[in-house]
């Protein structure tokens, strides 16, 4: 493995299907036992990425490596990831057992052995009694866990979720997200999930990316892209902000800004300009009102 290529590395991947830029010069790295989310709008180009990282879709640009190693043209199952789909895609016709066995049969486990494993699994997603059903005898929610045990049971480095949990109602969602975590961290493997759920995301996540029209907009630890975006489209995209226009009263080590209501803030310095927006968490503007100090979540961008 070399270093700072993690478990996953996508590098200047892009992609288009006819005249749309699906994916646009994307580069990310994804570190062993991350959870990592990716966050845009719809047809920002989410699933097409992770559709690339797993080998359903090839790159026209771009390449992808896990551990290092370069698999931009390896075909799915010679990848090490399992892909969680937002509609469950199990396989119909065969029941919960047989569905959680199908990759560990296919790569000639010995039956006793995918016997222990798939009654394990079964038990960490909390359906221990459901092997001997079909997927249409099941909820939503227990397909939805069935597919991540069917995923999980194979153990891949790498396991990437489109939307997992979007159909779920807002009660089993909140219950899933909790199980998704701990399951993550118990068997440490690294979670690519995408989400339109902002708060799902901060919730879940060591890291997130934002993207928008096929580009990764910014990308890093959750907490950090939260309180510090570099553009207005992260700032609002990301939870609530009071996007604010300011004037720069003056220019030292920090920059000391004004707004037209009168409010005062100071931030740091992030660009050589004169004109900025600044955003700021509802929760922190008080502080800005009230206290002479920095918004904790002050995202400065240059118009
Ligand atoms: N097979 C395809 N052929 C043509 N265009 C496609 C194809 N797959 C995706 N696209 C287009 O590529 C863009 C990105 O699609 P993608 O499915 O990756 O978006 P997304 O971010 O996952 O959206 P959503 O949040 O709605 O699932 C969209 O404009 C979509 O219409
Ligand atoms: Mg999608």
């Amino acid at each position: 493995m070399n270093d700072g290529d993690g478990v996953v590395c996508a590098r200047h991947v892009s992609k288009r299907f006819d005249d749309v830029p699906a994916v646009n010069d994307v580069s990310f790295v994804v570190e062993k036992g991350e959870f990592v989310s990716l966050l845009g709008p719809s047809g920002c180009g989410k699933s097409t990425l992770l559709r690339i990282i797993a080998g359903f879709e090839v790159a026209d640009e771009g390449s992808i490596l896990f551990k290092g190693k370069d698999h931009t043209n390896a075909p799915p199952h010679r990848r090490p990831v399992n892909m969680v789909f937002q509609s469950y895609a199990l396989f119909p016709h065969l029941k919960i057992f047989d569905n959680v066995a199908f990759g560990l049969r296919r790569k000639k486990v010995p039956e006793a052995e995918v016997k222990q494993l798939v009654h394990q699994f079964l038990d960490l997603v909390n359906l221990p009694e459901m092997g001997s059903r079909y997927p249409t005898q099941l909820s939503g929610g227990q397909q939805q866990r069935v597919a991540l045990a069917r995923a999980l049971v194979n153990r891949p480095d790498v396991l990437l979720l489109d939307e997992p949990l979007a159909a779920l109602d807002l009660k089993l969602r909140k219950k899933m997200q909790v199980e998704l975590k701990s399951l993550q961290r118990e068997l440490g493997i690294s979670f690519v999930y995408v989400t339109h759920d902002q708060e799902e995301a901060l919730a879940l996540s060591d890291k997130i990316g934002v993207v928008n029209a096929g580009h990764m907009l910014q990308y890093g630890p959750a907490r950090e892209v939260y309180d510090h975006p570099t553009s207005q489209f992260v700032a609002q995209f990301l939870g609530e902000a009071n996007i604010i226009p300011c004037v720069v009263e003056s220019v030292g080590e920090r920059v000391a800004l004004r707004a037209g209501c009168g409010l005062a803030g100071r931030g740091q310095r992030s660009h050589g300009d004169y004109d900025f927006t600044s955003a700021c968490d509802p929760k922190e503007f008080a502080h800005v009102q009230n206290a002479d100090r920095q918004s904790a979540r002050h995202g400065s961008q240059a118009r």
